[in-house]
């Protein structure tokens, strides 16, 4: 198990969670203090004085979110998402995804075979992202329940190993327990 598991898995990931609060509680607690203690009268700026503040920080959040998501863009796994097997046929894997499960219809896979994985949700929207064993997702899937075509993803892994299967979709109150593993053994 990787040290950073923890944050990921069981309670560590709702403790996180919490922690992630801690600013937003100080914020409303400083903006509360300020308006009920320390300056109990009407604000004294004039609406036409919010106009170019309001810009500003428009602005700087438009620029902020365009930036941060082309950053970002060269780290979304492709690998799996291209879906190609290069000529060779997929290992079929099933999976069925409920609240807080997964029902998967092998667990031990070979490595270097394209295998494809389709999956069904219940109940309510699940994810599956696979862990590789040093901890980097290798990819993640969404399945929506009442779909007539299961989600599908075809992924080749290259190395032996334990795979933590993880739940990345919010799907209620023990979303974080919501998990699963995969055995890659080394080809024949
Ligand atoms: Cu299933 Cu979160």
């Amino acid at each position: 198990m990787a040290m950073l598991d923890y944050v990921y898995t069981g309670w560590g990931a709702f403790w996180v969670t919490m922690f992630m609060f801690v600013p937003f509680a100080l914020m409303a607690y400083w903006v509360i203090r300020r308006k009920s203690l320390v300056d109990t009268g009407p604000t004294q700026l004039q609406p036409s004085e919010f106009a170019p503040i309001e810009g500003v920080w428009l602005t700087f959040a438009f620029i902020f979110f365009v930036v941060a998501n082309l950053a970002s863009l060269k780290y979304i796994p492709w690998a799996a998402a291209s879906g190609t097997t290069n000529g060779e046929p997929a290992v079929q894997i099933d999976f069925t995804a409920k609240s807080w499960a997964y029902d998967i219809s092998n667990r031990q896979i070979e490595a270097g075979k394209p295998v494809k994985f389709s999956g069904r949700a219940t109940d309510t929207q699940h994810g599956f992202a696979v862990y590789h064993p040093n901890g980097r997702v290798l990819f993640t899937m969404l399945m929506m329940p009442g779909t007539t075509k299961p989600t599908s993803v075809v992924y080749t892994f290259k190395e032996p190993g334990k795979y933590a299967v993880r739940c990345l979709e919010y799907c209620g109150v023990a979303h974080h327990r919501m998990q699963d593993e995969l055995t890659v053994v080394a080809a024949n």
